[in-house]
């Protein structure tokens, strides 16, 4: 088939152009096949997702603007939550537990309060990066704060 075909390379070369997507176009989709069957059946894959946490934090960096300079209240905080566990932060009095639990859920006291670094990442959704009507969506239903002073 080959040599039969070789004959035209010189009088029709645009005739390799069909074969050829052909051949990419069919390599590419039995890739992204096997990437998609992967993703479904291997086990291992399903293990990792399961690992996630609820609750991820990483780096998490809030300063407050005000008339006498720049408060440093979190430091780069990083934890994870899983489903049905309980963590306590604990810490001397200004020590930005508070603060930190603000900014997860994106109520810090505007325009003063700032986070300026880190990712929050609940259910596999970065909340730092989420609209703002999301974000409501989420308060009071899927996370929620007791406020110790209402
Ligand atoms: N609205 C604000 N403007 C400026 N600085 C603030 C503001 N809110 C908090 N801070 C500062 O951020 C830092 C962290 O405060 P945060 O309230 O998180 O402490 P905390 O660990 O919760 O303390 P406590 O145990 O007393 O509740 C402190 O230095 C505090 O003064
Ligand atoms: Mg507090």
């Amino acid at each position: 088939m080959l040599t039969d075909s070789s004959r035209f390379l010189q009088s029709a070369p645009y005739l390799i152009f069909f074969p050829g997507a052909a051949i990419v176009i069919s390599a590419v989709g039995f890739n992204l096949l096997g990437d998609g069957l992967r993703e479904a059946l291997d086990p291992r894959l399903k293990r990792l997702g399961a690992a996630m946490s609820l609750l991820s934090i990483r780096d998490l960096v809030v300063r407050f603007r005000t008339h006498d300079g720049t408060v440093f209240a979190v430091n780069g905080v990083s934890f994870d939550l899983d489903e049905g566990e309980t963590l306590g932060l604990v810490g001397e009095s200004g020590c930005g537990k508070s603060v930190t639990n603000l900014a997860l859920m994106r109520l810090l006291p505007l325009p003063a309060g700032h986070i300026d670094g880190g990712k929050v990442i609940f259910n596999g959704e970065d909340l730092l990066t989420l609209d703002e009507s999301d974000m409501r969506d989420l308060r009071g239903k899927e996370i929620a704060m007791i406020f110790r002073i209402p």
